[in-house]
C-alpha cells in the first residue's frame, strides 16, 4: 500500500511507546519519594537525590511526559480517524516529537540540580520554556492544520476538546512562563508579590483544566465509544459539555489562594466557579458513561474498558471533591493537609492514569499491527492491580489529611494548641506506609503493562497496521 494513501501512525507509535516508557520512570519516581517520607535516609544526604528536588521532578514527569505522550499520541490518532486525512506537515509532527523528548530529558537533569523557576508544574527555567514554545506551537500547526485539511462535513466533539487543550496551554504557559532571565539557567518572574500568585495559580488550576482533564475529555469522547461500539450517548450533550467547562475552568484558580493576600472577593469568585464547575463536569462524566447504555455486560470481559469506565468514576469522584474543597470553611480544614495529595492522586491516578492506560491498550495492538494485545489476562491483572492501588493511596491520604486539619486547629480550652506539629506528623506515618504500598501496587501495574506492550509490539510489524484512509469524491 502506498505510504501516502495511509494514515501517519509513526509519530503515534513514538509518543505511544514513551507514554508507557515515562510512564515508569515517573511512577517509580513517585515511589521514592514515598518511601522518602517515610524514611528521610533514603535522600542519603545527597542533595540531587533530596526530597526537594525529586518531588518535581515526579510531577513534572508523570504529568508532561506521561501524560503530555498520551495526549499527542492520541490526538494526533484520533485527529486523522476523524479527518480522514494525513497529519499535516509530517515533519513538524515528528519535530514534536524529539523537541518534546529533549524537554522531558532536560528537564530530568535540570530539576534534581536544584535548577528551577520555583513555580509548581512550571519549574523549567527558562531556555527549556523557549523549546516548550516553539514545540507546542508546531503541535498547534500539526492538528490544526490536519483539521483545516478534513475531508469530513464536522468536526468531531473530541477534536474539540483537544483543540481547547492545545491553544489554552499555550497562552498559560506564555503569559505564566514570562521572565526576566538574569543568567542562562536561572531566572525571576515577570510579575511580582500577589500577581505573581494569582498568574500562577490562574496557570496552575487550568493546567488541571486543560492538560489534565480537556485533552483526557478528547480521549474518552473517542476511545469510550469505539471500544464499546456504541455512539456516544449525547452529541448534544458533549457541545454543551465543551462550552460550559472551557468558559467555567477559566475563573476557579483563585481556590487555591483561600485565606492569603489576594482580595477577599477574587478568592469567592474562584470558590463560586469551582462550585458551578460541578455542573459541566459531571455532564462530561454521565456522557462518557451513558455511553454504555445497552453495552454494560461488555463491562464484564472487556479490561480496557474497565479501564475507560472506571477512569470516570475517578473523574466524578474528584470533580465532586475539588468543588467540597473549595468552599473556604472546607478549604481552611483540607489545605495544606494531605487530604488535598489524595484529591490530586484521586484525579491523577483515577482519571488521567486510567483513561490514558485504556486508551493506550486500545491503540498499540492498532499501531503495530496485531489483533490484539499480547496478554487479555495481563490487563485485567493491571487493572486491579491500579485500583486497589488508588483506592489504598487515596483512602490513606483522605483519613491522614482530615486528622491533619483537625489536630493543627485543636485548641485547648485555655487557647493554647493541644498537639505540636511535630505529633501531627508522628501521627501521619502509619498513612504513608499505606500510601507506599497503594503507590507500588500502581507501580508493579504499570510495570506489568511495560511488559505487556514490549511483547505486543515484538510480536506484530508496523507496515502490518497500515490502514487505507477511505475515498473521498
Ligand atoms: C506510583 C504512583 C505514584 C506515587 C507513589 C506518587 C506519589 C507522590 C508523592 C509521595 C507526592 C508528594 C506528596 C507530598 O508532597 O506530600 C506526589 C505528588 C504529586 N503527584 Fe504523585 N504519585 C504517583 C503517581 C502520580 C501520577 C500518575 C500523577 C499525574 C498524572 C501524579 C501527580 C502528582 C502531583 C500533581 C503531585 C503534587 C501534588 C501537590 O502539590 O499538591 N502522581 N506524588
Ligand atoms: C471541578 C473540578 C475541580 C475543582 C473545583 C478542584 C478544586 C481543587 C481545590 C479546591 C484544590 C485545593 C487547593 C488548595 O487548598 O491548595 C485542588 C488541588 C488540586 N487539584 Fe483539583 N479540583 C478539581 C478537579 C481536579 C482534577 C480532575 C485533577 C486532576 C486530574 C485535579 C488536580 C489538582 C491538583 C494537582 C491540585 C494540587 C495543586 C497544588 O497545590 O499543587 N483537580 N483542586
Amino acid at each position: 500500500m502506498d505510504e501516502k494513501s495511509s494514515y501517519n501512525y509513526r509519530v503515534v507509535r513514538q509518543f505511544a511507546v514513551m507514554t508507557v516508557v515515562w510512564g515508569v520512570v515517573g511512577m517509580l519516581v513517585g515511589v521514592i519519594i514515598a518511601a522518602q517520607l517515610i524514611w528521610p535516609e533514603l535522600g542519603f544526604n545527597t542533595p540531587w537525590l533530596g526530597y526537594g528536588r525529586l518531588r518535581p521532578l515526579h510531577t513534572n514527569a508523570v504529568i508532561f511526559a506521561f501524560g503530555g505522550c498520551a495526549l499527542f499520541a492520541t490526538s494526533y490518532y484520533v485527529v486523522q480517524r476523524t479527518c480522514h486525512v494525513r497529519l499535516f506537515a509530517p515533519a513538524l509532527a515528528e519535530f514534536t516529537f524529539w523537541g518534546w523528548t529533549a524537554v522531558i530529558v532536560l528537564a530530568a537533569i535540570t530539576l534534581p540540580l536544584g535548577i528551577t523557576s520555583g513555580k509548581e508544574y512550571a519549574e523549567l527555567e527558562w531556555p527549556i520554556d523557549i523549546l516548550i514554545t516553539l514545540v507546542w506551537v508546531s503541535y498547534a500547526i500539526v492538528f490544526f492544520g490536519t483539521l483545516a485539511l478534513r475531508k469530513t462535513p464536522h468536526i468531531y466533539v473530541a477534536n474539540w476538546f483537544f483543540g481547547a487543550f492545545i491553544l489554552t496551554v499555550a497562552v498559560l504557559h506564555l503569559v505564566n512562563s514570562a521572565a526576566v532571565p538574569v543568567s542562562f539557567w536561572k531566572s525571576y518572574s515577570a510579575y511580582s508579590g500577589v500577581q505573581d500568585a494569582m498568574v500562577q495559580w490562574w496557570y496552575g488550576h487550568n493546567a488541571v483544566g486543560f492538560f489534565l482533564t480537556a485533552g483526557f475529555l478528547g480521549m474518552m469522547y473517542y476511545f469510550i465509544p469505539k471500544q464499546a461500539g456504541r455512539p456516544v450517548y449525547s452529541y448534544r450533550l458533549s457541545v454543551v459539555h465543551f462550552w460550559a467547562l472551557i468558559f467555567t475552568y477559566m475563573w476557579a484558580g483563585p481556590h487555591h489562594l483561600h485565606y492569603t493576600a489576594l482580595p477577599d472577593w477574587t478568592q469567592s469568585l474562584g470558590m463560586i466557579f469551582s462550585l458551578i464547575l460541578l455542573a459541566p463536569s459531571w455532564g462530561g462524566m454521565i456522557n462518557g458513561i451513558m455511553t454504555l447504555s445497552g453495552a454494560w455486560h461488555k463491562l464484564r470481559t472487556d479490561p480496557i474498558l474497565k479501564f475507560l469506565i472506571v477512569s470516570l468514576s475517578f473523574y466524578g469522584m474528584s470533580t465532586f471533591e475539588g468543588p467540597m474543597m473549595s468552599i473556604k470553611t472546607v478549604n481552611a480544614l483540607s489545605h495544606y493537609t494531605d487530604w488535598t495529595i489524595g484529591h490530586v492522586h484521586s484525579g491523577a491516578l483515577g482519571w488521567v492514569g486510567l483513561v490514558s492506560m485504556g486508551s493506550i491498550y486500545y491503540l498499540i495492538p492498532r499501531l503495530f499491527g496485531r489483533p490484539e494485545m499480547h496478554s487479555i489476562k495481563l490487563i485485567t491483572l493491571h487493572f486491579w492491580l491500579a485500583t486497589v492501588g488508588i483506592v489504598l493511596y487515596i483512602a490513606a491520604m483522605w483519613i491522614a489529611g482530615v486528622m491533619q486539619g483537625l489536630m493543627w486547629r485543636a485548641v485547648g480550652s485555655d487557647g493554647t494548641l493541644t498537639y505540636t506539629f511535630v505529633e501531627g506528623v508522628k501521627a501521619t506515618y502509619p498513612f504513608y506506609v499505606i500510601r507506599l504500598l497503594g503507590g507500588i501496587l500502581y507501580f508493579a501495574g504499570m510495570l506489568v503493562m511495560a511488559w505487556n506492550v514490549f511483547k505486543t509490539i515484538a510480536a506484530g510489524s508496523p507496515s502490518d497496521a497500515r490502514i487505507p484512509m477511505p475515498a473521498h469524491a
